[in-house]
């Protein structure tokens, strides 16, 4: 049985973690060097120097970290994880000088993962997506969000939101859902878009909350997508639900989307590679987090860069994701977007984990139970099998051993600490 499958397997949700170097920002300010955590009933009861362990925790198995360095578990906060199908076939095409929008108004382009992921059971659907979490889990991740927007019909969208769902319950990992019903234009809906909106709004949208599916709501407002009206209809809806937004923004141009998704108090604008100094000004004010997807900078061969150094001075919260998806960041790995950050972004490495750890976490609303190591928070961190902390970005496809403690289990056992003994 696959040891993902199997948590009988793993040691107890009890227990006292050392030998470690906890990574600064991660309890605190500050490295800690020789640190130890314990974990009570699959929360973080105690961490610190292990020197200054007390002895009330003493009787606790005792797992020797072999001088790992340890991280929050990763948040990947912004993913497409579940569809059918791939689309290499418009690599090919981009590689021969089509542009993203170009393939998009051929009928490529999400439009053509729609058909693939229609044409899948359910069951198919978490078949295919299965390995592909399976990878961010090996490298880290302990939770992750996952956007809808692959089906676009009541029927196709709650098929993906329950396959996302299914994968949090069967892998133990946190994950939340966002309806991206406003992700494209269903070929049925041709030349209709308002009509489409409204069916979103007001049949889509209520429905799937009222069944438990939503935790979130997203748009692609965009010249390819959706205006910035049709972005407020939707975000309204959201609102009457009471369920947070957060949008797809200013990734190919400024729509001013931004300053529209802070103004409904949003979670997160994504990609913001066109984000304006108004946008910046506004994400601040609503505490919005600015997630950057340099995979999918990277994969359309974009120049035009998020404007990092003023959301830096405003002190808007960086976050940095996979934005998994098959047409434009094929990735599973949220270390090579660590990597993307800091070398095309131009984040340091401080920033970059805290993108992929605490930032993601608000990104998520989960600021409160993930991306940090403290007292009260679930025990999910990860043991690095490193010399220096700063590896986690700087090695490019190539992944350090590590091992993953969720929920105070050891989840995942890159390091073989259980086979020696920890
Ligand atoms: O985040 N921009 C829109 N959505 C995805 C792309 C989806 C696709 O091409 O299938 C993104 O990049
Ligand atoms: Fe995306």
């Amino acid at each position: 049985m696959n040891a993902f499958l199997n948590p009988s397997a793993w040691p107890s949700a009890h227990g006292v973690w050392y030998h470690l170097h906890l990574a600064a920002d991660t309890c605190g300010p500050a490295a800690v060097p020789d640190a130890a955590i314990v974990v009570e009933q699959g929360r973080i009861a105690w961490v610190g120097v292990h020197a200054d362990l007390p002895v009330s925790y003493r009787h606790l198995p005792q797992h020797d970290g072999q001088g790992a360095w340890v991280t929050p578990g990763l948040v990947d906060c912004h993913t497409h994880l579940v569809y059918g199908g791939q689309r290499a076939s418009e690599f090919a095409m981009r590689l021969a000088g089509a542009s993203y929008e170009e393939v998009a108004r051929a009928g490529g382009g999400i439009v053509s993962s729609v058909k693939a992921t229609r044409a899948l059971s359910e069951d198919e659907l978490f078949d295919a997506t299965v390995p592909r979490l399976q990878a961010l889990l090996a490298e880290g991740v302990c939770a992750i969000e996952i956007k809808s927007g692959y089906g676009l019909s009541l029927e196709h969208e709650r098929k993906q939101l329950r396959v996302a769902r299914r994968l949090g319950e069967v892998f133990g990992v946190t994950v939340c859902t966002t309806f991206l019903g406003a992700h494209a234009l269903p070929p049925e809906y041709a030349g209709r878009s308002d009509d489409y909106i409204r069916l979103v709004c007001e049949e889509m949208l209520p429905v799937l909350a009222a069944e438990g599916l939503v935790d979130a709501v997203d748009v692609f407002c965009e010249s390819i997508g959706f205006t910035l009206a049709q972005t407020e209809q939707v975000f309204q809806a959201a609102q009457a639900l009471g369920l947070p937004v957060k949008l797809h923004a200013e990734q190919l141009s400024d729509m001013g989307g931004s300053a529209l998704a802070a103004r409904y108090g949003a979670l997160s604008c994504d990609h913001i590679e066109h984000l304006s100094a108004e946008g910046i000004t506004a994400m601040r004010q609503a505490g919005t987090v600015a997630v950057l997807l340099p995979g999918a900078y990277y994969t359309l061969r974009d120049t035009h860069m998020p404007p990092i150094a003023d959301l830096r001075a405003a002190g808007v919260p960086m976050a940095v994701s996979t934005d998994h998806n098959p047409g434009t960041s094929p990735t599973l790995s949220l270390l090579l977007m660590l990597n993307m950050a800091c070398t095309l972004f131009r984040l340091t490495v401080p920033e970059a984990l805290a993108g992929v750890t605490h930032h993601a976490a608000q990104a998520l609303g989960l600021q409160a139970t993930h991306g940090r190591i403290a007292v009260g928070y679930p025990a999910n961190f990860v043991l690095w099998n490193v010399g220096d902390v700063a590896e986690l970005a700087y090695w490019l496809g190539q992944r350090p051993a590590c091992s993953v403690v969720r929920q105070g289990r050891l989840a995942v056992d890159g390091m073989g600490l259980h086979r020696s003994g920890a």
